[in-house]
């Protein structure tokens, strides 16, 4: 897998033309960091879309360019400066007013001092104040240096324009939904308890509502996503409490969600209810990322994992137990203060131990403000470097026999969208692999049987396993 921190281009979504307005908006969005980034993307599009604004894919053609960053690792935050100064070159060159806003993780840690850096910054504007952008863009085109972190009273889900059907239709027939964020596990290293503030979990009817408009407009797959997603305590009108499990039995039971899914996890959240739906559910796909973090016991301590290689370990059973078919994957940090040799051997031994389809690794990047950033026990950059390398060849290895480990299955895949060549169709396995094969385009937004026949290093290629007939979708909706 690569780096999540980059996430593919958007593609572009045509808005009807403002009342009004001589000249259509244009609006660019480059996201860094999580899925969760890519899901506040959209709802900024959307957030804009009332105001005129349609999304672009061109930069050199935007009114408005928003970079929605990451601040998770020290490279992550600074790549977003580097890519400010092109963009103010770009700024000072274009024939039209361009406003440039910094929104995500890095607007919220650093604030001001982002324009203080790069002075070409006409917004800056913290995750929890989206709903607020129609306004703040408006202010920013008058005046320049407008800034937005606070973490309002009121919730910004209860305010964000939701996407026309149009909309989300281009977007494809997979869709996130965030359904908690925040973090309150504090872990040592990492910045998240601090940019996206304390856990917060959507009511359960406001996420029933997003999802079935999602499929009413043809999505057949939700992620849900949050921070520490499996922490999820949804509170209902009725005051009841709501766990995820209890919200992936609901949406389970809602007609045409084909596939559930749900990143991220923490261990110690994954309880027994979570477990058995993932025995009881067919709509809950057996891919679970369930990060470790470091197979040492003194390390996770350090880390304020709050739980042990072994108990890490016996809860991959339990799960495995639960839903024999289900794969794994984790992500990794190397290299965090006081790590020695046997504590990495502990890491590369767990890996052995469990076996993950796919994997993250990072070296530590000490983030300013976190615990971890003052400890002592600072590990050499070639050391970290070295047991990265390590690391990442035994999970390539591991990622590659589950690939092949395909090959003669016959696995269920949501077909997504058209493929690279003409006659294929490109689809995601239970397991997230991507999975080419030929057949009618109308089978986009359907779950078919793939005799998978061959893996590549990053994609599955099948047969259909059943002829399908046409018009398939008449048969497929009766
Ligand atoms: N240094 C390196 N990796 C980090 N992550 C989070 N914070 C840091 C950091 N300071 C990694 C963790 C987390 C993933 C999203 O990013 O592995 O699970
Ligand atoms: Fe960060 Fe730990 Fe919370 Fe994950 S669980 S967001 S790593 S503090």
């Amino acid at each position: 897998m690569t780096d999540p921190t980059l996430q593919p281009p958007r593609p572009p979504v045509d808005a009807p033309a403002p009342a009004g307005e001589t000249r259509p908006l244009k609006l660019f969005i480059k996201s860094f960091g999580c899925q969760m980034n890519s899901y506040d993307a959209s709802r900024m599009a959307d957030a804009l879309a009332p105001e005129g604004y349609s999304e672009t894919g061109t930069i050199e053609e935007a009114d408005l360019v928003v970079l929605n960053t990451c601040h998770i690792r020290e490279r992550a935050a600074e790549k977003i400066y580097s890519e400010l100064g092109k963009i103010r070159e770009m700024k000072e060159a274009s024939g039209h007013k361009v406003t440039l806003a910094v929104a995500g993780c890095v607007a919220q840690a650093e604030g001001a001092e982002i324009i203080r850096r790069q002075r070409a910054v006409d917004l800056v504007v913290g995750p929890q104040s989206y709903h607020r952008l129609p306004d703040l863009v408006r202010r920013a085109r008058e005046t320049s240096g407008v800034v937005d972190t606070d973490f309002p009273v009121e919730s910004k889900f209860d305010h964000l324009a939701a996407p026309s059907a149009a909309k989300t239709r281009a977007r494809g027939v997979s869709a996130f939904v965030t359904v908690q964020e925040g973090c309150d596990k504090f872990c040592s290293f990492c910045v998240v308890p601090y940019t996206r503030g304390a856990e917060m979990s959507r009511p359960p009817e406001a996420i029933v509502a997003e999802v079935r408009a999602l499929l009413d407009a043809g999505v057949r797959e939700v992620t849900l996503l949050g921070q520490n997603v499996n922490a999820y305590h949804g509170v209902d009108a009725a005051d009841r409490g709501w766990t995820l499990a209890g919200l992936a039995r609901t949406l389970a039971g809602l007609p045409g969600l084909a596939r559930i899914r749900y990143t991220t996890s923490h261990p110690r959240d994954m309880d027994a209810e979570l477990v058995a739906a993932h025995r009881d559910l067919p709509a809950l796909m057996p891919f679970l990322h369930l990060p470790v973090q470091s197979g040492s016991d003194r390390i996770l301590h350090a880390m304020n994992r709050r739980h042990d290689a072994a108990s890490y370990v016996a809860l991959v059973a339990e799960i495995r137990a639960a839903r024999p078919d289900i794969a794994l994957s984790s992500d990794f940090i190397v290299g965090f203060p006081g790590e020695t040799e046997a504590d990495f051997a502990d890491t590369l031994a767990l890996v052995r131990q469990v076996g993950f389809a796919s994997s993250f690794a990072f070296k530590y990047s000490p983030r300013p403000g976190t615990p971890g950033a003052d400890l002592p026990g600072h590990v050499p950059d070639e050391v970290m470097l070295d047991r990265l390398h390590r690391l990442q060849a035994l999970l390539e290895e591991q990622r590659q026999a589950f690939n092949r480990a395909a090959v003669g299955r016959r696995l269920d895949v949501l077909i997504e969208k058209p493929g690279r060549h003409p006659g294929q169709l490109g689809g995601r396995s239970p397991y997230l692999q991507a999975v080419h094969v030929d057949g009618p385009p109308d089978l986009i937004g359907t779950v078919q049987p793939v005799d998978i026949l061959s893996a590549g290093p990053n994609s599955l290629a099948g047969r259909l396993a059943v002829a399908v007939p046409t018009p398939v979708a008449e048969r497929l909706a009766s």
